[in-house]
Order: C-alpha cells, then structure tokens, then sequence
C-alpha cells in the first residue's frame, strides 16, 4: 500500500516557469514514500512524517493540515464512491525547503499510498490536479512542475500553458549528465521568492518581459545542448540564468560565492535551483573526477554535496553523498 514521489532538481527556467516560460527538470530518485492504513473509526486521520516527527490532521491549522484536507478533498471530489479516509505515514528522503521539490515528492507520495490503498488508478492529468491542490498550500501560485516531475521523474521540459493537443510534460532524451548539487545552509520559501518576483513583474513590466524572453530562449538552447550532449553550451546556460535570478533577486550571496567556487573548480557552470532565496545550486561537472573536485572545494567551505546523474534513460539516474 506504499507510494513514492521523487524530488526535482530544475536545470533551467525556474521562477519564468511560473509565466508560461517552459522550464527543464529532472526527477530525483530521493523525494518521499509513504504507506496508508485504515483511520481510526473515532478520529480523524492522521498524516505522520519522519524523520521530521511531525504528526497533523486535516484542517487543524498546520500548513501540512491543510494540505493534508486539500488532497483528501479533491480524491473524494474525483472518486466519491472509492476514495476512503486513511491515515498515512510518510517518510521524506530529501531535505525540506532546500529547492528540491520535497513538498511535492511528500503530496504525491501521499496521493499514491491512498490511491494504492483504494485501488484508484489514475492518468497523470489527474493526480496533477490533486497534487496542485496540496501545493498550492505551500507555494501559492505553483506552476506544476515540481508535481509534475514528483509523478513522472526522467528529465523532461515543463510548461504551465501547453500548446493546444500538447502535453505539459515533453521528455528530453540526451547523453546522461552529472550534477553536484549543494546546500547554502540557509532554507528558501519558494512561496516568498515567487511573490517578490510577482511584485518586481508589477513594478517592471518591460524588463520583465525581457527577461522572460531571455530565460525561454535559455531554455531552448540548453535543449538542444542536453539532446546533443554539447556539455560547454548547457554549461554557459547554467551561468546566464544564474545571472539573471540574481537580477530577479531570488539568489543569495551564498548562493552565489557557491556557484563561483564550484566554476573554480572545474565546473562547467553553476546555478540556484528552485525557489531559491536560500536551498540548493546545481553545478554542471563533465566527469565523477571533476564531480569530486567540485564537492571538495565546496566543503572546505562547510557546504554539504551530493552529485546526480540525469538522463539517457529515465531509470539511469543515481545519487552519491
Ligand atoms: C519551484 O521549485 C519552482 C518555481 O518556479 C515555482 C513554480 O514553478 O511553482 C520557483
């Protein structure tokens, strides 16, 4: 009765992803499991977490809580007849608040472990709504992609506002690619980052549908980079968004010394990843030998690494602290 949602790291395009921008990710393997079980006939259900050691109910005013009674809602809305009241145990494999998508991995995660329990199967249009409904608790104005890579995993481009007929999701096939992934230290409130970024597109309307024209046309390059394997071209795309989050203000000076000792270091390029405002960046690195050097220099100073291995083959992906 157990279900999985995988965290995300986003390659290119975060926070313009929110305007219709498609932006490129790739799923974790880490992210969250969790089993259900039937509820307590004299209480409500309960939602545990670990190793957090957080316990919470539907609506009993935690942002979790809340969550917890959105998903449970919308399942009975979409399945009144099967979907049951369970409680669920959670247990989360990647940090929270760190950009990695973990509100997302834990929402899915929870979604599956009922579904599985009812046997509800479900297309992926359907569980997005769902899972939407938990991560707008979290996020306020979400534009699908951490769920949607929570679902589907692989490395795949996102967009909030598809074509007509085409699918949110597009898979990227290319020659695997390894990431060095690391934490500032400092967690980010993805919820934060992205209001600041609405009120700077408010109060600069111009600039900001220029940038946004300059981040679709990132993500297009770094595309083709990915299907082609031009490593030297992805890596220049890390640094250009990188500078131009840093202009949208939702880097920090950590992030940004981080992405400079990484480049030090060998890496090919190096970005915030996610809300930002704090969490994790992304370094590009053309080699585990190069992978390593990036994460030592890294912890010199203090910081915490994992590298990632993404692409090919939706399931070649492996992670090394
Ligand atoms: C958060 O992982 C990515 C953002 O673009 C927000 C979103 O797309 O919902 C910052």
């Amino acid at each position: 009765m157990s279900g999985h949602g995988n965290g995300k790291v986003i390659l290119l395009g975060e926070h313009a992803v929110v305007y219709g921008v498609p932006a490129i990710a790739a799923g974790l393997s880490s992210g969250a499991t969790a089993v259900a079980r039937a509820a307590n006939a004299t209480a409500a259900p309960t939602l545990s977490i670990a190793p957090w050691s957080v316990s919470v109910r539907p609506g009993d005013g935690s942002a979790l809580g809340t969550a917890f009674e959105a998903l449970v809602r919308a399942r009975r809305e979409l399945d009144p007849q099967r979907a049951t009241d369970r409680s669920v145990e959670a247990t989360m494999t990647l940090p929270g608040s760190a950009g990695l998508g973990s509100s997302a991995a834990l929402g899915v995660a929870v979604l599956r472990a009922l579904d599985h329990a009812d046997d509800i199967a479900r297309d992926f249009a359907q569980s997005q709504q769902i899972a939407l409904a938990w991560e707008r608790v979290f996020h306020g104005n979400p534009s699908g992609i951490d769920t949607a890579l929570a679902l589907a995993g692989g490395l795949a481009r996102f967009h909030r506002q598809p074509a007509a007929g085409q699918p949110a999701l597009v898979s990227i096939e290319g020659a695997p690619i390894t990431l060095v992934v690391a934490h500032s230290g400092a967690s980010g409130s993805t919820k934060e980052t992205v209001a600041n970024v609405a009120a700077l597109r408010a109060s600069q309307p111009e600039a900001f549908a220029e940038a946004l024209a300059a981040f679709g046309a990132l993500v297009h390059t770094a595309e083709r980079a990915l299907r082609e394997g031009a490593l030297e071209s992805l890596g220049e795309a890390f640094d250009e968004g990188q500078t131009l989050l840093r202009a949208w203000g939702v880097s920090t000076p950590e992030l940004d010394a981080m992405c400079e000792v990484a480049r030090g270091a060998g890496a090919l390029g190096a970005k915030l990843t996610g809300g930002g405002g704090g969490g994790c960046m992304i370094a590009l690195v053309r080699d585990e030998h190069d992978a390593e050097r990036v994460r030592s220099a890294l912890s010199v100073r203090g910081r915490e690494a994992f590298e990632t291995t993404i692409g090919a083959a939706h399931t070649a992906r492996k992670e090394k602290t």
